[in-house]
């Protein structure tokens, strides 16, 4: 769905004034400083394809040098460094090991019962070349596509580079999606085996991968020649004689060295499935190097990791943001990373700050989400735990609420450590627009300035850049960077329609809305189907649950757009309070006290029509607020959506069972 054209624009209304210069000290030691950053973005203006191809030459090791950086034959499918060759996993493990790292902590994993595994560089390398040997005595060619539905543990690491090793193509499904999700993505991929475990664990319940791949498998699959199960729960589960293998013994009677299998610069390193519009999921079909490229380049740019760094990155690996940060740009770079399977607030809301205190973290890379989730729970819990190990913060995955971004910078960072908030997306593969933390001044809310080497702008309808500040529009790249996403697997139409045809091929649309602001720093608005037209103007949902989250009373909120007979589109917005939701006797008195509040924030416009107080949100097992689900409900539509993915799937009756208040 796109925006329908009206002549006027996305506009900024969400006035955020603070600044924060990056801390001195941090500065001081950064691997960035501001005469690098600014050589950088020179080069990168002035000869864009030498820029690449030296970042190419210096960060990866090729096989077979590449002559062709950038092949434009078949654009907007752009081919990067197309004639090279290496291989993602020998980046990651086998040149580690030369440097040196071979004993180095490559991952500390903690189970949610607290029981903690260190895995060194060499113990990876050692798990990833028998798991790489047993897909290959299973007849796993590479091109073949691997689905790996797997709990957030260090196997899914081991399994993701086994493919990589052996060139076969990934297809990661996030643990909890429902077994018919999972059926679609195996058909989708047409992969031949799939990777599962017994069981995950979260917040002391086992969650039932196995069955759930039996159930899928049971139509549709015909492709998959295997499964491959890991023992890890410990619950009881059937194994299919003529298809089932337990990993441990599997892997146990492989050789511990396995050759890595040269594939071609461009050649498919993983697909991920992510939603459309159309609800069809897209295989979103990233590339080897180019893809590696950009987020071993953005660990060192956006994260300034170093050595000593224990990197925590708390994404599942079934989203991109796992792919990219937790499995191949930290362990490029031969970093230790944290690991963790569990729900943050297992057993109670100190957990992430007990792992960042217990494993020393350096750099903490999460959803505001959660930080707004944690938020919640008052400033007690975080300061019970010594955090002083934390040098930088991060933020992805939606716009952070300056609410949110001043209690993550004040009460987690202590005041001292930058905030990077950094946007980026499924078809991107790495960081695009973030600020470099020794460097860019932060604004709560903003994710600043595009990184060298990014060309992103902002157009209004016609295609035309917009230049006046606050004025927003569309936000697109106008040049192909490195790890841009190929293709979507089987629909290059659907690629080409979603991204490119918008504005004629020239750039890609992001399907986002922003603004830029009298610094020329990018604000995020939405999505650009999350942007609601009333009365002609337009305003960005998340500034509305900006101001909302502002409130004291208030912890959580969604705003969704439903028909309006007078302005076209009204706003409708479900609150979760901090503290107990409010009783019969006081709700039209707190609803109409934040309708008032939001239009003294914003503007009249923005003032909701209706406020549903919850105990929570419908999110999605990755902590996305569920957007779709609330407008159906919103309209009092039925529900077509999958609601079995739903962290808590009681909260939908509550939603549509709640009595409507503040309603003028
Ligand atoms: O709307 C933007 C939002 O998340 C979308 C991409 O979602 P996904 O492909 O699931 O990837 C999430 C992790 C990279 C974007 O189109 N988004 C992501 N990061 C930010 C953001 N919105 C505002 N600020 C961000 N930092």
């Amino acid at each position: 769905m796109t925006v329908t054209p009206t002549g006027t624009h996305i506009s900024g209304v969400l006035h955020e004034r603070r600044r924060f210069e990056p801390p001195e000290q941090f500065a001081a030691r950064a691997r960035l400083h501001a005469e690098q950053l600014a050589a950088l973005h020179e080069r990168a203006r002035q000869d864009y394809l030498g820029f690449w191809r030296e970042l190419a030459v210096s960060q990866l090791n090729w096989h077979k040098p590449f002559s062709i950086t950038l092949d434009e034959r078949e654009a907007p499918n752009y081919r990067w460094f197309c004639d090279g060759e290496l291989n993602v996993s020998h980046e990651c493990l086998d040149v580690q090991i030369i440097a040196g790292r071979g004993e180095k902590a490559a991952i500390r994993f903690e189970a949610e019962t607290g029981e903690v595994r260190r895995i060194s560089y060499r113990e990876l390398y050692l798990q990833v070349c028998q798991l790489a040997n047993a897909l290959k005595s299973l007849g796993v060619r590479a091109g073949d596509r691997v689905v790996i539905y797997l709990p957030l543990v260090p196997e899914a690491i081991v399994a993701m580079q086994a493919c990589a090793r052996i060139g076969a193509i990934h297809s990661v499904v996030f643990g909890g999606f429902s077994a018919l999700a999972l059926r679609e993505r195996i058909a989708d991929a047409g992969a031949c085996l799939v990777i599962t475990a017994d069981g995950g664990r979260r917040a002391g319940q086992i969650v039932q991968l196995k069955a759930a791949v039996d159930s899928a498998l049971a139509e549709r699959c015909e492709s998959v020649r295997n499964v491959i199960v890991l023992r890890h729960a410990g619950n009881p589960i059937p194994m299919q004689a003529d298809r089932d293998l337990w990993w441990q013994p599997l892997c146990e009677a492989q050789s511990p060295r396995c050759e890595p299998q040269w594939v071609p610069a461009e050649h498919p390193l993983f697909l991920l499935h992510t939603s459309g519009s159309t609800g069809r999921p897209k295989g979103i079909q990233h590339s080897s190097a180019g893809y590696l490229l950009n987020v071993k380049l953005t660990c060192q740019w956006v994260f300034d990791l170093r050595e000593e760094d224990v990197f925590w990155c708390t994404a599942d690996v079934g989203w991109v943001t796992g792919h990219s940060y937790v499995c191949y740009g930290p362990l490029a770079n031969g970093a230790t990373i944290v690991m963790y399977e569990g729900a943050p607030t297992y057993p109670d809301g100190g957990r992430f700050w007990k792992i960042c205190q217990d494993h020393g973290v350096t750099i903490l890379y999460t959803a505001p989400t959660a930080i707004r989730a944690l938020m919640r729970l008052g400033d007690e819990i975080p300061a019970r735990y010594d955090l002083s190990s934390l040098r930088l913060l991060g933020s992805v995955g939606e716009p952070i609420n300056p609410e949110a971004w001043m209690w993550y910078h004040r009460v987690i960072g202590g005041g001292r450590c930058p905030i990077v908030d950094t946007w980026w997306q499924t078809e991107t593969g790495a960081i695009m627009i973030s600020p470099v933390p020794g460097v860019t001044a932060t604004k709560p809310g903003s994710c600043t300035l595009p990184l060298p080497g990014v060309f992103a702008d902002i157009l209004d309808e016609a295609g035309e850049p917009v230049r006046r500040p606050e004025a927003g529009g569309y936000l697109v790249i106008t040049k192909p960077w490195p790890s841009l996403a190929r293709t979507i697997w089987g629909d290059n139409e659907r690629y080409l329609n979603t991204y490119w045809r918008r504005f004629d091929g020239r750039c890609y649309l992001a399907g986002d809305g922003a603004y830029r602001d009298q610094d020329g720093y990018f604000w995020i608005v939405g999505r650009i189907d999350d942007v609601l037209n009333v009365s002609g103007h337009r305003l960005g949902t998340m500034e509305i649950e900006s101001a909302l989250v502002a409130h004291v009373r208030v912890a959580e909120a969604a705003v969704v757009g439903r028909p309006h007979e007078i302005k076209g589109e009204g706003i409708l917005a479900f609150v979760v309070c901090r503290g107990a939701r409010p009783g019969d006797a006081d709700v039209d008195a707190i609803a109409q006290e934040l309708r008032d509040w939001v239009a003294a924030q914003l503007s009249p416009i923005a003032r909701p029509d209706e406020i549903r107080f919850a105990d929570a949100l419908p999110k999605t097992r990755s902590g996305k607020i569920m957007r779709r689900l609330l407008r159906a409900i919103g309209r009092n539509e039925p529900l077509t959506q999958d609601v079995s993915t739903l962290e808590n799937p009681g909260i939908v009756a509550q939603l549509r069972g709640e009595r409507a208040a503040g309603t003028p």
